[in-house]
């Protein structure tokens, strides 16, 4: 089968998130059997300088009367290089709309580079003649409207990695839409008077995923429906959780070139060690006390991920002998908070704003916890990370966290230790509960069970391609 991928991320080119692990890691599986194609914008700064072919297509479909639009010019001139990633071939939309970009997102005008991309990777489906076509999130959500439209419908699948980004913008922007390449019916994208390249997806697409069956089940109610809950419904049984998987060549402590020290679930407890003491020199704080227990958080410092909670419950259990690394960045206010803790309780706290991939390995390997205090959580991809590295998660009680992380009775199937979302107590007494873990010899008997769970691709890639038989059938 011939699949082809239309996403803005994919690691290690463009990366902002989990949705650049997660189709990195899908289509690595994918590729040991199927044909794999991966559609993904040209910018500025990239994480890896592709391995071109030399190979290239055009972006736009040659269509009898088309009328020379800005859009229309803007795809003439633009073309997509291809480039080969290990047998996938990744197509680069090399255009002036995002050759300058050094960030994929966040410009004013997003909505209508993203609708450009779109149209492209449309486009790109009916030259390569793909088996299915599989978009991801807001960015690429219009490309299903015109597959839909289109006399030459592909099967398609739309993955919505979260609904809190919709694409959304007032109507009066969005004009082109009706005008060549496009030629869009707008009802689909309409939503409270505003387009909403989401909610086209979801009206649109053969078949929707998301990214575990617990966040699924959420989406199909308010507030986590984020207004969408309705259109969801509506499409039924074609809309499916499959949890993700992960990479575990890239994120593995047998074989980790970032981290100080590999190990395995033989030697976890020496190798946690070297690497603590060793990240604890290299963030200057080498005083710190090894017999402590290290809590790291990682991510993006959005009201996503509950931060907030953290803090207040974090002032409160001040007595704990935790110690803290925290590596993000995002709102400012929760930047500060993590700053000011950082200087005023540097014997508890360090906090490095940015970005920073080797950093994020280095922390899952020498931390003992790993907490992630998200308010909702698509699937999250660290609580899994930390299993593999014997770091226990401490986490909370939604979506996919709450499919992967389990606080049994039983320590040989304890995975974790969780908590109610966005509640101070509770968050208060899993960081005691942890504190209590950490000086048992159960703790033994979490980590060996962590380290041994399967989150690799094998099983759930079975998954999507049941997923995209049943959107073929529904083109027959
Ligand atoms: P989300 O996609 O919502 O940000 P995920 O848990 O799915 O959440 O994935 C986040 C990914 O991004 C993880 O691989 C995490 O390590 C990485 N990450 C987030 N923030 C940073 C950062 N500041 N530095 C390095 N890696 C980060
Ligand atoms: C999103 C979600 C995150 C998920 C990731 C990959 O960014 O916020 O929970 O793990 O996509 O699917």
């Amino acid at each position: 089968m011939k699949i082809l991928h239309a996403s803005a991320e994919y690691f290690p080119y463009i990366k902002m998130g989990g949705l650049a692990d997660m189709l990195a890691s899908l289509t690595k599986e994918q590729a040991k059997t199927e044909k794999v194609y991966v559609a993904l914008p040209l910018i500025g700064s990239m994480g890896k300088e592709p391995n071109w072919t030399g190979k290239e297509y055009k972006a736009i479909l040659p269509e009898d009367g088309i009328e020379e639009t800005f859009a229309v010019s803007l795809l003439t001139k633009a073309r997509f290089r291809e480039a080969d990633e290990s047998g996938i071939k990744l197509y680069f939309f090399d255009s002036e709309l995002f050759r300058s970009l050094d960030s994929i997102y966040g410009t004013i005008d997003e909505h209508y580079r993203f609708a450009i991309f779109s149209y492209a990777c449309y486009a790109l489906s009916q030259i390569l003649q793909v088996d299915s076509f599989h978009a991801h999130d807001w960015h690429t959500a219009m490309s299903l409207a015109l597959q839909k439209n289109s006399s030459h419908s592909i099967p398609s699948v739309f993955t919505i990695h979260n609904l809190a980004y919709q694409g959304d913008h007032p109507f009066w922007m969005t004009g082109f839409l009706k005008e060549d390449p496009f030629r869009l019916v707008t009802s689909p994208f309409d939503h409270n008077e505003k387009c909403n390249y989401m909610k086209a997806g979801i009206l649109s697409a053969g078949k929707i995923t998301t990214v575990s069956p617990g966040y699924k089940e959420e989406t199909l109610r308010e507030p986590n429906g984020f207004g969408l809950s309705y259109a969801l419904q509506k499409r039924g049984s074609d809309y499916t959780g499959i949890l993700n998987g992960i990479d575990t060549d890239e994120w593995n402590p047998k074989s980790d070139k970032r981290i100080f020290q590999t190990y395995s679930a033989k030697d976890w407890k020496e190798g946690k060690l070297k690497n603590k003491t060793l990240l604890y020199e290299e963030i200057g704080r080498p005083h710190l006390p090894l017999d402590a227990p290290l809590i790291g958080l990682i991510g993006r410092l959005t009201y996503q991920k509950g931060f907030p909670t953290f803090l207040q419950a974090f002032l409160e259990r001040r007595h704990l002998p935790h110690r803290y690394v925290v590596l993000g960045s995002g709102d400012t206010e929760t930047e500060k908070a993590f700053f000011h803790l950082s200087d005023v309780m540097p014997d508890v706290f360090y906090f490095y704003r940015g970005y920073n991939e080797s950093l994020a390995h280095k922390i899952e390997a020498a931390s003992d916890f790993f907490l992630m205090p998200s308010l909702f959580e698509p699937c999250g991809l660290n609580q899994m990370y930390s299993h593999v590295y014997g770091t226990i998660p401490i986490v909370s009680r939604v979506g996919g966290l709450r499919d992967t992380v389990e606080e049994s009775m039983d320590p040989k199937f304890k995975t974790g230790i969780v908590f109610e979302p966005n509640d101070v107590s509770s968050l208060g007494y899993a960081l005691e509960r942890a504190k209590d873990l950490y000086f048992s010899t159960d703790r033994n008997f979490v980590v060996k069970t962590i380290m041994n769970l399967d989150w690799t691709w094998t099983k759930r890639k079975l998954e999507y391609d049941f997923i995209y038989q049943k959107a073929i059938e529904l083109l027959q």
